[in-house]
């Protein structure tokens, strides 16, 4: 079997698949000024070509899928996606996990989990009505809670995804903790990133150590052994609840990268911060070529041109050029 090894030999075995740029919230920090563009939907990776990507990937080793957005769950009929991939997982197992703003989810999660949804990740940034709304211009938290809690009671295993932002959400990182004790829920701070055109400044910006001495006012915490992901897990002592950090600006973690990306129009990207002109069209190899063996030897030698590392997004922040960074997919 050809495996997917870099030059730098990192095992790739974790594959993000984003389905749609299209969302149904309208986060500040995703698209401040609603200028965000979108994929035409004719553009878009069909499910058929998800289905036969996913099959080419887990021939190359590929263990674990996640669908992203936007917001995946947007997609119609998205319970039919998961219908081929889980025709696929019998053959050749891997996890199949979802991240999503969880408007959508409580409806469908139980029909997902029937075709293979195991894990799922759910962005929440507030448990206050009034906050959730002015971030997300959405009135629906209840909605997103009665996720959280079917998705529990399912026997999913659910992580929350915190984007902690000065002034607006770093008020409720106590409140986190809590929800997290009392649910046994993994809440996840993310620091705060900067990508083109979405409101980034340093006023914003709480970096992870911030948050824990704030944190530790209150708990103590235990440091989790570490695992193979980009989070910093942390047990709150003496409870259920679990916290983590994924310190995506005061840290770099480009040095145990196991992951590739493709993006809703199909192209795959060896790094977040890849550019446009760094991507592979897979879209057009998958239109172009029957054979998934050729494919999956194109891409093997496409991760050869994985860089070590992206630049820190420390020095990009330093250099008062915060708007260079694209994000996509
Ligand atoms: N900084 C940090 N995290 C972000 N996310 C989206 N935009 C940003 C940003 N600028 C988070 C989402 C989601 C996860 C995939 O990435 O909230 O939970």
């Amino acid at each position: 079997m050809i495996e997917l090894k870099d030059s730098y030999n990192r095992k790739h075995d974790y594959l993000r698949i984003s389905l749609t740029d299209r969302c149904n919230l309208n986060c500040i920090y995703c698209n401040p000024n609603g200028k965000l563009t979108y994929t035409e939907k004719s553009d878009l990776l069909t499910f058929e070509e998800i289905e036969r990507t996913v099959d080419i990937f887990t021939s190359l080793g590929v263990n674990k899928i996640r669908l992203t957005g936007g917001e995946p769950l947007a997609r119609k009929n998205i319970n039919d996606l998961f219908v081929r991939l889980n025709e696929i997982k019998k053959r050749k197992p891997f996890e199949l996990a979802i991240t999503t703003n969880g408007l959508l989810l409580e409806d469908k999660i139980e029909e997902l989990k029937d075709s293979g949804l195991e894990r799922v990740n759910i962005s929440l940034d507030s448990l206050n009505p009034y906050s959730f709304a002015r971030i997300t211009g959405s009135d629906e938290l209840i909605t997103v809670l009665k996720s959280i809690n079917k998705a529990v009671q399912l026997g999913i295993k659910v992580k929350l995804n915190t984007v902690v932002i000065k002034g607006i959400n770093d008020s409720e990182l106590l409140e986190f903790c809590k929800f997290s004790i009392d649910n046994g829920i993994n809440v996840r701070f993310i620091e705060f990133m900067p990508f083109s055109n979405n409101g980034w400044n340093n006023e914003k910006f709480i970096r992870t150590d911030e948050m824990l001495e704030l944190i530790r006012s209150k708990y103590t915490l235990e440091k989790l052994p570490d695992t193979n992901s980009p989070a910093v897990d942390y047990q709150i002592s003496g409870t259920n609840g679990k916290i983590s950090f994924i310190n995506s600006i005061s840290d770099h973690f480009c040095s145990t990268c196991n992951r590739l990306r493709i993006t809703p129009n199909g192209m795959l990207k060896l790094c977040l911060f890849s550019s446009q002109d760094k991507m592979l069209n897979l879209k057009r190899l998958i239109s172009e070529i029957d054979d998934n063996v050729s494919i999956a030897a194109i891409i093997s030698e496409y991760l050869q041109l994985k860089d070590y590392e992206h630049p820190s997004l420390e020095n990009l922040i330093s250099m008062n050029n915060n708007n260079m960074i694209q994000i996509g997919g």
